[in-house]
């Protein structure tokens, strides 16, 4: 990416906004969690969080969201920051190439997920989290919160009970994960932390500030290292290959930066060494990505020349 070189965030923020807009009505709002569907479906906002310190934003920016599977990329962090390498014994760091709620890979497989992001490796490290803090979901809240400055930050309870209700196929990954002796904790404890930490509500602001560590090499917004740079490399390269899901190919090609999606229509993407982006807008393709979102940060990352590439 062209180093030193100022780029007028609010400029990009604008015309990734309309690049955004001129989508439409393409993709569909996610509505297998039945409390995700009250949503506007023509929500749009976008967040830039600079290294430096700036914060710039377009759109619905500062309205919370449901973060969904956005949650994952801190849980990951945490964990990794907590327990260090060993999570890597539980959960792989491939590609799955599947939806990100598919089963089949998981019995090939003897229970070893393929990545932390796929529902089936979520389980896993919010497993390992919980084991580690005791309180996994609090873990991620209590982070997001002190990232972001918003001590309101919460859990929506009517999503995660929603999600609950309606969680047959994380409830199926999670006991066959257990039956191949990869929980530590019960099965319900762990469902039970991972709805939570799916159900924050959060903005493209608070996700930007929230995700700056990692634009950062690790470092905390208060200074204090989180983790090592050398770990900060390698949870942006799980992102960047696995964040996406069978998209990911499909996501670097066109945005070319580590990016966690989630079907709350969020994504928070990293320009490492300057910057980390969020945008969001509820309707979703195929792999259950943000149209709108990915469409955006396309556009900024192409009409900016600045991405890992
Ligand atoms: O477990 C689920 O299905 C949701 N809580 C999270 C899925 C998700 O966000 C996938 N991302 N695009």
């Amino acid at each position: 990416m062209p180093a030193g070189e100022n780029l007028d965030y609010r400029l990009l923020l604008d015309a990734a906004a309309a690049a955004a807009r001129a989508t439409g009505d393409q993709g569909h709002v996610a509505d297998y969690i039945p409390a995700l569907a009250t949503v506007d479906p023509d929500a749009f906002g976008m967040a830039v969080a600079t290294v430096d310190g700036e914060l710039y934003g377009v759109g619905d920016w500062e309205q919370p969201f449901s973060v969904q599977s956005v949650s994952k990329l801190f849980t990951l962090a945490l964990a990794l920051a907590h327990g260090g390498d060993t999570l890597w014994r539980g959960v792989g760091r491939e590609p799955s190439g599947n939806p990100f709620n598919s089963l089949v890979q998981l019995e090939s497989e003897h229970g070893i997920p393929r990545n932390p992001f796929i529902n089936a490796g979520a389980l896993v490290v919010t497993d390992r989290l919980q084991t580690m803090t005791g309180d996994a979901a609090g873990a991620v809240r209590e982070f997001l919160r002190r990232e972001s400055g918003n001590p309101l930050l919460d859990t929506d309870p009517v999503v995660a009970a929603s999600e609950a209700e309606h969680g047959h196929r994380n409830a199926a990954l999670a006991h066959f994960i257990a039956s191949h002796g990869n929980l530590e904790n019960p099965v319900e404890t762990v469902l039970d932390h991972y709805y939570a930490h799916c159900a924050v509500s959060a903005s493209c602001r608070d996700l930007v500030l929230a995700g700056a560590f990692l634009a950062r090499y690790g470092v905390r917004t208060d200074g204090t290292r989180l983790m090592s740079r050398s770990e900060a490399k390698r949870v942006n390269a799980v992102l960047l290959t696995c964040g996406t899901y069978d998209a990911a190919g499909e996501f670097a090609f066109r945005v070319g930066l580590p990016g966690k999606s989630g079907v709350g229509g969020g994504v928070l993407a990293i320009l490492p060494g300057r910057a980390a982006v969020c945008a969001w807008g509820p309707r979703l393709d195929q792999a259950g990505n943000s149209v709108a979102a990915v469409t955006a940060l396309d556009a900024l990352t192409t009409l900016s020349g600045c991405s890992i590439f």
